[in-house]
């Protein structure tokens, strides 16, 4: 049997950074407060110009060449984010004609803060099925540019940023199991209420921003991580110490230790890169996963946990054995 093995890893960060304190000049905020509630420290943020394609880009080369394969071996391209350089064509494309591409299938998946999950999921099915042999899987994102600047309850929490990865087809173990969810009715408590169907109108009026009723969103993603947690291990007949690392999103890390803390997992077998990115939504997941990858903590054959929460509400988890 076939597997999908990630065979190489990327990531990409704008080069401007954005302190706690440099918030507190044009927020009413302060540094304490922002560390203390959420572990954020600082994130980049993207200047004038530079667009989410820009960042998948960087991440993509930076994982390509780590897998050792050339461009043109791609063929697959799954590419998720909630901020899409255009609406038409998709962020996928143009990446694809950026990497010289031509041909394979190239699509974006929206998912919000899940979206790579989601993306990974797909992209297993496609090997699984024959249908590819090496798919490139980035998650991506500027949110940035729907963060409401005065809003000082989500303007903190986000960051900009791409990750990727090579996902190709293998006959030794890579991804074990996949497991993505939905529940459409919680839209109320995390959302960008306008866009097309408004006539765009508030789009162009600067009003399409992030929406948080964040306490609650809170208290529904620790819940939910929770159960997905069970999910994977009992989908694999595991058991929670045969996880060696979780690479969860990073949107808080009280959410983070709250699973850590589930999964009896010491801090230290954690990815934590929020208090340096902050939520990059799409990109946290494969950018915090490229962070233990390149720095050496994660190693040939370990067992991973990735595992995401975000808006629509989405969640899901993939179990890999690296
Ligand atoms: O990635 C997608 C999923 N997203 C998440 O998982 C995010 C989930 N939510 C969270 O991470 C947390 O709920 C937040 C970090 C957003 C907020 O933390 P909290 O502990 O839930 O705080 P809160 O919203 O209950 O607010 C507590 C207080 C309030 O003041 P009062 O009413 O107690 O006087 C807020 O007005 O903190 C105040 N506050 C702030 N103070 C300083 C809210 N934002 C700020 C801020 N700086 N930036």
């Amino acid at each position: 049997m076939s597997y999908a093995r990630i065979t190489g890893t990327g990531g990409y960060l704008p080069e401007n950074v954005m302190t706690n304190d440099d918030i507190a000049k044009f927020v009413d905020t302060n540094d304490q407060w922002i560390r203390e509630r959420t572990g954020i420290e600082q994130r980049h943020i993207v200047v004038d110009g530079q667009t989410t394609v820009d960042l998948a880009e960087g991440a993509s080369r930076l994982a390509i060449e780590a897998a050792g394969i050339d461009s043109s071996d791609i063929d697959l391209i799954i590419l998720a984010t909630s901020t899409p350089d255009k609406i038409f064509p998709s962020s996928a494309c143009i990446l694809q004609a950026r990497l010289g591409i031509h041909g394979c299938p190239a699509f974006d998946i929206q998912a919000v803060c899940s979206g790579f999950v989601y993306a990974l999921t797909v992209a297993e099915k496609f090997i699984k099925s024959g249908s590819s042999k090496k798919a490139l899987v980035v998650g991506a994102e500027v949110f940035s540019k729907i963060l409401n600047w005065e809003d000082r309850a989500t303007c903190v929490l986000f960051g900009d940023g791409a990750g990727a990865v090579i996902l190709e087809a293998s006959e030794e173990t890579g991804i074990l199991s996949t497991h993505i969810h939905a529940d459409g009715q919680y839209e109320d408590l995390l959302r960008v209420p306008y866009g097309i169907a408004d006539g765009y109108d508030q789009v162009k009026a600067g009003l399409a921003f992030v929406e948080m009723r964040g306490n609650e969103v809170f208290k529904v993603a620790v819940n939910t991580l929770g159960r997905i947690v069970d999910e994977t291990l009992a989908a694999n007949n595991m058991m929670k110490s045969d996880i060696d690392w979780l690479v969860p999103h990073q949107a808080n890390i009280r959410i983070i230790s709250a699973t850590a803390k589930k999964l009896k997992m010491s801090m230290d077998q954690v990815v934590v890169t929020v208090n340096k990115h902050g939520n990059t939504s799409a990109a946290s997941v494969p950018l915090a996963l490229d962070v233990a990858v390149r720095d050496g903590r994660i190693k040939k054959n370990e067992l991973l946990l990735l595992e995401a929460f975000g808006g629509g509400f989405t969640w899901g988890s993939v179990l890999v054995r690296f």
